[in-house]
């Protein structure tokens, strides 16, 4: 039986820190603020909103949310975007994805002040993160890495495979365990003999978004898997892209679905504001 990572337990450890992070912030005269903006009414991404501005409330941060119609013009979404830029309240801006057809994910980033982009999506934060040379480390993947931490295994040396290649996940997160000195193999769906290829996996990250799609038997004995999936295959039941009850009983670690990564990615993003608000404190 694996030892499962309980991400809930971790990331509410980290939020208590943050808390304590922000007290000493405002001392010094530093108040964080995020501004989330939504367009649209995809029900996932609605849920996902409503949990950050929660944690923002716990670590007593200021959340500025903007709640936008889907039929919103990339032209007013990257207006606003310009605004909480020069907002100097504003420490930190994300807009979740993904955005209605009509707008250009790549535009959208590519207005966010670098400096103030929690998410790490900007190019010039993508080029620090292959540098190894960053401010922002990207929401999930750096959660992995956390949990990774969590398990009590080293990365260096150890056979990384990351399932998945999205510029979110799966790329920052090759790059995050190669910087910890991980032998790193990226999969994807065009990825030949892909279970010989998990199964070297010493430590396997899951980032395709496609339900169970890693079965027990594609596990090295003794791996740790990290499952960032989150699918709804009924209105209440979550499953990862892992195969749980086949996983576990291989694993040495396992995230379970829900309670793994999911809320390790928010703590992280609320590590990130606060790095924002020092980088863009003016006094
Ligand atoms: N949609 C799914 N994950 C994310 C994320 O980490 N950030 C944003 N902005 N949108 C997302």
């Amino acid at each position: 039986m694996a030892m499962i990572l309980n991400g809930k337990e971790v990331s509410a450890r980290i939020k208590d820190e943050l808390r304590d992070e922000v007290k000493a912030m405002k001392a010094r005269g530093i108040e964080p603020g995020l501004a989330v903006i939504l367009v649209g009414d995809d029900p996932a991404s609605a849920v996902y909103v409503r949990n950050k501005k929660l944690a923002c409330e716990y670590i007593r941060i200021n959340s500025f949310e903007y709640i936008l119609p889907k039929e919103t013009s990339e032209a007013e979404l990257i207006e606003l975007i310009q605004k909480l830029n020069n907002d100097s309240s504003v420490s930190g801006i994300l807009c979740q994805l993904p955005l209605p057809e009509h707008i250009s994910e790549e535009a959208v980033i590519n207005a966010i002040d670098p400096k103030k982009d929690v998410d790490a999506f900007h190019p010039v934060n993508v080029g620090k993160i292959m540098t190894g040379n960053y401010d922002f480390v990207p929401c999930t993947p750096a959660g992995v890495m956390e949990l990774i931490k969590e398990s009590g295994i080293d990365v260096a040396g150890k056979e990384c495979v990351v399932v998945g290649r999205s510029n979110i996940v799966g790329k920052p997160m090759a790059m995050l365990l190669l910087h910890q000195h991980g032998t790193v193999t990226i999969c994807h769906s065009r990825t030949k003999e892909l279970a010989e290829k998990t199964r070297c996996a010493d430590i396997l990250i899951a980032a395709v978004g496609i339900p169970e799609f890693i079965k027990g038997d594609m596990i090295k004995p003794g791996a740790v898997v990290i499952d960032v999936g989150i699918n709804r295959i009924a209105p209440k039941k979550l499953v990862g892209d892992v195969e749980f009850d086949t996983a576990e009983k291989l694993a040495a670690a396992i995230t379970p679905v829900p309670g793994g990564v999911g809320p390790m990615t928010i703590a992280m993003l609320m590590k990130n504001t606060l790095k924002a608000a020092e980088l863009n404190k003016t006094c």
